[in-house]
């Protein structure tokens, strides 16, 4: 079989890690991928100008004899990415346009919960900046309030607060300023849900699913939650928690009606559908947000504890109604530790992250615990590796135990150096399913 992967992180360089570990797979493309994956000996890169023109990618993937395109990131499969592939009858793992909708329009999400009564927080939404002022002047905003922007913003489009004037500045950012990069004339206010937030995967293809797992990302930059949003600097999955019955309300009360109201909408889900959630004090569930795509860093977080053969199984999903090969999600647990370069996530332009440092990688394998991912790396004329990105690598480790595969995931990346480097030391620390900092 032979795959193509689209994006170039941590995430696409853990599809490609497991990809080479499969019999099946003899071959892996990436788009653009970063040189680092080079390191599997069955990945060639393509060049990143044919992200620019899908006619030209879908046309080279025809003349790869591609059977089974797997895209990372969002942004590709809210342009209709999938549309190029499915025209040419490649097998393309991935929401239509409009099915990506559940994460291109956070408005869309929001009335199509309400529509088919999927559990999430109460709701306004105003097309109007005049509207919206007007609209905060009524709302309770000492008991909190989330405004966000319409649209992908990369996480940048989100403001949780109490606090009036800041809900003010944010609207006026938002709608009005032109200094910022976020903008958006479709505002939403939520409520904030109380709770502990977990990441649910499931591999749909329109109408089944296969549950793949659960995983809690850290967002924040620094220890303790401190600091601005991130993509995730790491990640624990801790088969204690959710536990069983929480697993089987998320199944029931939020999988099963997304996928009939998409099926219903007309625009049946086909991808990885990735569930953020809140789950308050009652154990029940509540959807944040959805992604059409995989985690990064829960996907390097998840993919080493599949059983079984990914690729086929996906190909299966995108071209059939069942899957027949049986995957499964081990038992362990993993800890995964992301390391990123100086300055980042580097919100305005004069706080610069520190690049193009010499990595230094002693001893870590792709085989052996713990496991290495590659994202934001380039290779210098030497061949040494040098950081290029925000999110520049992580380790992650799979265990019986949090404390063991937490110690084997700190051990790795305590012997990776980089000048200006930087990782939280609190992962899968003093959260539900978590440690506590004394254990
Ligand atoms: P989103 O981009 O929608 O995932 O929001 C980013 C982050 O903001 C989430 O991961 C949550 O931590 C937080 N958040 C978003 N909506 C809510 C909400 N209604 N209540 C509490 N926290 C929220
Ligand atoms: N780790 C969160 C995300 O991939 O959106």
């Amino acid at each position: 079989m032979r795959v193509l992967i689209i994006g170039s992180g941590g995430r696409e360089d853990a599809f490609a890690w497991k990809f080479q570990k499969e019999d099946k797979v003899s071959h892996i493309m990436i788009c653009p991928g970063h040189k680092g994956m080079k390191r599997f000996d069955k990945v060639e890169l393509w060049e990143s100008s044919l992200l620019g023109d899908y006619s030209s990618l879908a046309q080279k993937a025809v003349e790869k004899e591609i059977d089974l395109v797997v895209c990372g990131p969002e942004a590709p499969l809210t342009q209709g990415l999938a549309k190029f592939f499915e025209d040419e009858s490649i097998p393309f793992f991935g929401p239509s346009e409009s099915a990506a909708l559940l994460e291109g329009s956070k408005i869309f999400s929001k009335e199509f919960m309400r529509e088919f009564e999927i559990p999430t927080a109460g709701f306004q939404v105003f097309d109007r900046y005049e509207d919206a002022v007007a609209g905060l002047e009524a709302w309770p905003v000492s008991s909190g309030i989330v405004i966000k922007a319409d649209g992908l913003a990369g996480g940048k489009g989100v403001v949780v607060t109490t606090d009036r004037e800041v809900a003010q500045k944010t609207l006026f950012d938002f709608m009005k300023n032109p200094e910022v990069s976020i903008h958006s004339d479709r505002i939403l206010f939520e409520h904030i849900l109380p709770g502990e937030e977990v990441s649910a995967f499931a591999l749909c293809n329109g109408e089944e699913f296969f549950f793949l797992g659960m995983a809690c990302d850290h967002k924040r930059v620094f220890d303790y939650d401190e600091g601005p949003n991130t993509g995730g600097m790491g990640c624990y999955r801790d088969p204690l928690w959710p536990d069983a019955d929480l697993k089987e309300k998320i199944i029931q009360k939020v999988l099963i009606p997304t996928l009939k109201g998409m099926k219903e909408r007309g625009h049946p889900f086909k991808g990885i559908l990735f569930m953020g959630l809140m789950i308050n004090s009652m154990n029940e569930p509540f959807v944040i947000e959805y992604n059409v795509r995989f985690g990064d860093p829960e996907a390097q977080t998840l993919l080493p504890l599949i059983k079984g053969e990914l690729a086929v199984a996906l190909h299966q999903l995108s071209t059939q109604a069942k899957i027949e090969t049986p995957l499964t999600l081990s038992e362990e647990t993993s800890v995964h530790v992301v390391m990123t370069s100086g300055g980042y996530p580097s919100i305005t332009k004069d706080q610069p992250m520190s690049l193009n440092h010499k990595i230094e990688i002693p001893l870590l394998t792709h085989e052996d615990q713990p496991l290495l991912f590659l994202a934001g790396v380039n290779r210098n004329e030497d061949g040494q590796y040098i950081n290029t990105g925000g999110r520049v690598l992580g380790v992650t480790a799979v265990s019986e135990g949090l404390e063991t595969a937490r110690k084997m995931a700190y051990k790795g990346i305590e012997m990776i150096h980089f000048k200006d480097s930087h990782y939280r030391t609190d992962i899968a620390l003093n959260r539900r399913g978590g440690l506590k900092s004394d254990q």
